[in-house]
Order: structure tokens, then sequence, then C-alpha cells
């Protein structure tokens, strides 16, 4: 029997799975576990499963000490871990790509819906009790029929916000480390462009690459002055994949329209420059919040933990 440390709270069918062939100590605490707490829990664990929200760097994988041999994070994203210095301690790295896939397409064309059309705006209008009656220029948006969806990072989510896209008559463009394949991008009719063209042709601009040193800051002021003043930007990606206080100044000078944000530089801090404006529309990091979502993620996370503490290749390794 090995020995499991769960960072957080997951799914009980995650940790069913994990309880039936090993020991866990999964934290339970209404907040996140600090990180004094999480270090001294590691020491002697063999495996950790871990949210986002902690950082698995080399100072932690030592806390664990060297029986530890797999980090299963429960997320696709893992710029959290350090997966370099789990290589070089021979411990495996795994992430939960695919079962979010659709929750987190939906909640990106959930913002572009909210961005475009200023639903955010006419809730909060009710909400203060403001007057207000149908009127023929009242709180007017952008149609999506017709307009060009620019996808920056055609994995799997960009993929399937470009299916939701075209459905609403949208044509696609998108910036992607390589082709994606050929019935797929003939089915969305979707042209591989440079980023410098898909800045300037989008009307709507959904960011779905990873975060990583290559893409910090991929969108900064340069990038959302070469975008249209009628363009709309949306990121459900990482936060700092944008420069925050740049777009707060380009929403803010009309350089572009909108914007909807579902994650941020410094979670769960958002700049103040953004609360102030009424053209973006802001939630918490909801990209993968559904139940069901939730609940697949944290049982392949689990998955991968038994993979490798059996000895066998576990679904979904990182690289
Ligand atoms: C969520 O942000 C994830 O990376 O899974």
């Amino acid at each position: 029997m090995s020995r499991v440390v769960v960072t957080g709270r997951v799914p009980e069918a995650a940790l069913e799975k994990l309880r039936a062939e090993h020991e866990v100590d999964a934290w339970t605490g209404p907040e996140s576990i600090g990180r004094e707490e999480l270090l001294r829990r590691v020491a002697g664990a063999d495996a950790i499963l871990s949210l986002l929200t902690e950082r698995v760097d080399g100072e932690l994988l030592d806390a664990a000490g060297p029986q530890l041999k797999v980090v299963s994070n429960v997320a696709v994203g893992y710029d959290n871990i350090d997966v370099r210095a789990c290589t070089a301690r021979g411990i495996v790295a795994t992430n939960t790509p695919g079962v979010l896939t659709e929750a987190t397409a939906d909640i990106a064309f959930g913002l572009i819906l909210m961005a475009t059309r200023r639903l955010g705006e006419g809730e909060r209008l009710i909400r203060a009790g403001q007057p207000w009656k149908w009127g023929m220029f009242f709180l007017l948006g952008s149609s999506l029929q017709g307009k060009t969806l620019g996808v920056v990072g055609m994995g799997g989510i960009g993929q399937a916000t470009a299916r939701r896209a075209k459905a609403f008559g949208m044509d696609i463009v998108y910036q992607s480390r390589s082709e994606i394949d050929s019935a797929i991008a003939a089915e969305l009719g979707a042209r591989r462009v440079d980023l410098d063209e898909l800045l300037t042709v989008s009307d709507v601009i959904s960011l779905h690459c990873p975060y990583g040193p290559n893409t910090h800051h991929l969108i900064g002021a340069e990038q959302l002055s070469a975008m249209k003043s009628s363009t709309y930007l949306v990121n459900t990606a990482r936060g700092p994949i944008v420069n925050e206080a740049a777009l707060a100044a380009a929403l803010r000078e009309g350089v572009i329209a909108g914007a909807g944000l579902d994650v941020f530089e410094k979670e769960p801090t958002v700049h103040p420059d953004l609360l102030d404006l009424e053209n973006v529309t802001l939630v918490p990091h909801l990209g993968s919040a559904t139940i069901e979502t939730r609940t697949a993620m944290a049982v392949l996370a689990a998955d991968n933990t038994l993979a490798v503490l059996r000895g066998e290749q576990p679904p979904t390794p990182i690289g």
C-alpha cells in the first residue's frame, strides 16, 4: 500500500478509487491547503494528486522524498507543475486532457455571447434597479453571423470552440504550433494563419494555448493595437497570456470593443482597472466547473496515479 496525498477537495468517486488500493491523505479544509501544511503533509508520499492552485516545484518534490513516483494534476493546464524538476527526479507528471474540452469550450462561447451581446451590462443594470425599457438603440451589441473567430491554440478546446462558432455562422481562422487534421479543418472551414494576421482579421479572438515562457503576455499593448476597434477578446486559457493592465487600457480607450475573461494574471486577484469597466465580462475560472467534468477530471487523475503506482503507463502523461 502506498501513500497518496490529495492537495484539496475532490469528488468522492476519485477518492474511492484511490482508497481501494492505497492509504489516502486528502486535504478537506474549506480553504486551499497552505504551503507549510502542504510541505509537511507530502513528506513520505508516493503520489501527489494536485489541484492547479498548488505549486509543485523542486522544494515540494524534495519535501515529499525520493519515494515519490507520480504527480497527477487535476487540470489540463500544468503551469503549476515544474515538469523538468519532476523528470529530473524520475517522477511521472500527468494532467487531465480531453475530459474538460466541451465544458471549457461552453464557457468560452458563453463569454463570447456575454461580451458581444452585453449581457453582463444588462444584468448589472437590472440588479442595480436602474430604470430601463426596450429601445431601438438600447444596449446594442454585435452579431456573430458572418464574423470571423480567431482561435489562438487549436488543440481540443480550441477546436471545440471553433465548432460552436461554426454553428453560429462564423468563419474560423486559427494560429497553432501545428496544422490540425485536414478533415477537421475542412469540416470547420478553418484556415491556419500566423498570429499577426489573426489579430488583424478576427472579430472575436479566443485564447486556447497553454501558458509558459513562450506565451507570457502573448497579448499585450502591441497586439491589442493590431486588432480592429470592433474586436472582442476572450480568455479561458491562463491569465498571464494576456497583459491585464494593457487590456484594461485598451478597453478603456476603445482600442478594442470588449473582452470576456475566465482567468486572471494573479488569481484570485483581478486587476482593479478591469473592475471599473462595463465592456469586460469577468467570471471566476469556471471553465471546467460542471459536476460531470470535475468528476471526470478527478477520476482521470486518480487513474493516472493508480497506473503509475502499479508500474503501468498512465493514461495521460504530460509530454
Ligand atoms: C483548468 O483551468 C485546467 O487547466 O484544467
